[in-house]
């Protein structure tokens, strides 16, 4: 059952990352309160909260505290304990439900519900132990990629396999859990498409985002995305089924990879707003974030419209100086930084958005800067 909830009543959030944060100040405008589950004191979302649950994420007592305090409870991640969560939608209002964490947090349920909707994917095989995965690696042949079925990102978690000689690199996988081995797309470019819907149903696509990783981690995301408007279509209409298969509430980010001759095949989804989705706040009349919170509220969605091409480039730690020191060359840049004090190597500590109809000299300009230099 979908519920209203209206400002002065209370968000709760499970996790204090930057993802949060970006939640909380959205839902801040419109005069919600935030409570934040976080294991850390001064996390992101817990230095823009009004309460701070200071706890593991699945810890009992905690979670419970969270349902107290809270008129509604989302998250911005989904490594969360899925039995927990589940308790957590019998005692408060979790309008996303506990399914949509369940299946996407496995890669193995997460790629059969893709297929269920009717969406391609790259050939693949499950294997529970390394001992399965020489067996049926042949069905998938080389290259591919091995990842674990649970908890990878940012690259972590996986094996890019040249050849058989290589198989023996992915003996460590298996100790963390079950894997997948899939076949290595020879893709053009990599997309990504944020989808958000209500709990009545109603459903809206962000502009196709194009992403460019770097050592596997999103360096930046240029919007509208350099693909013929064919592929733009295929994208948002595979965003649509996927998010209709899991009767989604809140936000779906979908990665996909763009093949040369403009068709698409689904990599990964992720039940939460998405780094890509980042231009949005500045480049949309609507960012992924005020929508996330109008959707887990009940309210109506607004449909997305693009002001201007955008860019957005992460700032991570080692380019943190780099960026304190562009601030004043650059006033066209929008300036996020999450409020991390550790400016550790490969951290994500912010990010920046240009809107720009000259994308050449906004990526000159990134360039020059030095915030992304290997
Ligand atoms: N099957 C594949 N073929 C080619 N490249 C891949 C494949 N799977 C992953 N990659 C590359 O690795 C990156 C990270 O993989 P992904 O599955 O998205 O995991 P993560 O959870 O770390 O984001 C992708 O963005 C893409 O660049
Ligand atoms: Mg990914």
């Amino acid at each position: 059952m979908t519920k209203m909830i209206y400002p002065g009543q209370t968000i709760g959030i499970i996790g204090g990352g930057q993802l949060g944060r970006m939640m909380a100040v959205a839902a801040r405008e419109a005069g919600f309160k935030i409570a934040v589950l976080e294991p850390t004191m001064d996390s992101p979302c817990g230095q823009v909260a009004d309460i701070r649950i200071v706890a593991a994420y699945d810890d009992e007592a905690a979670l419970e505290e969270l349902a107290e305090v809270s008129d509604v409870i989302t998250y911005e991640f989904e490594n969360i304990d899925y039995d927990g969560l589940k308790r957590l939608t019998q005692m408060a209002y979790v309008p996303q439900g506990a399914e949509l964490v369940r299946i996407t947090q496995n890669r193995i349920t997460e790629k059969q519900m893709i297929v269920e909707a009717g969406c391609p994917v790259a050939p693949y095989i499950v294997a529970s132990t390394y001992g399965q995965l020489e067996e049926s690696i042949r069905k998938i042949g080389f290259p591919c990629i091995v990842k674990t079925a649970r908890g990878g990102y940012d690259g972590k978690g996986q094996q890019l396999l040249k050849s058989a000689d290589e198989l023996s690199l992915t003996k460590e996988l298996f100790e963390h859990s079950q894997c997948i081995a899939e076949g290595f797309v020879p893709f053009a470019k990599e997309i990504s498409v944020i989808v958000q819907r209500n709990g009545y149903g109603e459903t809206y696509c962000l502009p196709v985002g194009e992403n460019i990783h770097v050592n596997h981690i999103l360096h930046e995301t240029i919007v509208p995305a350099r693909i013929e408007e064919k592929t733009a279509a295929l994208a948002e209409e595979a965003a649509m089924k996927i998010a209709d298969c899991l009767q989604l509430v809140g936000t779906l980010a979908v990665e996909m990879f763009v093949l040369e001759d403009g068709s698409i095949v689904i990599n990964e989804c992720a039940p939460r707003p998405h780094n890509s989705g980042h231009y949005s706040i500045e480049g949309c009349n609507i960012s992924q974030f005020t929508q996330h919170i109008r959707a887990v509220c009940g309210w109506p969605l607004r449909k997305p419209k693009l002001w201007a091409s955008s860019i957005m480039v992460n700032v991570l730690g080692q380019h943190v100086v780099s960026l304190t020191n562009s601030i004043p060359k650059y006033p066209d840049w929008s300036v996020h930084l999450y409020g991390k004090t550790e400016a550790k190597v490969n951290r994500k500590m912010g990010h920046i958005t240009i809107m720009t109809d000259d994308l050449s000299a906004a990526l000159q300009q990134i360039e020059d800067s030095c915030i992304w230099s290997e």
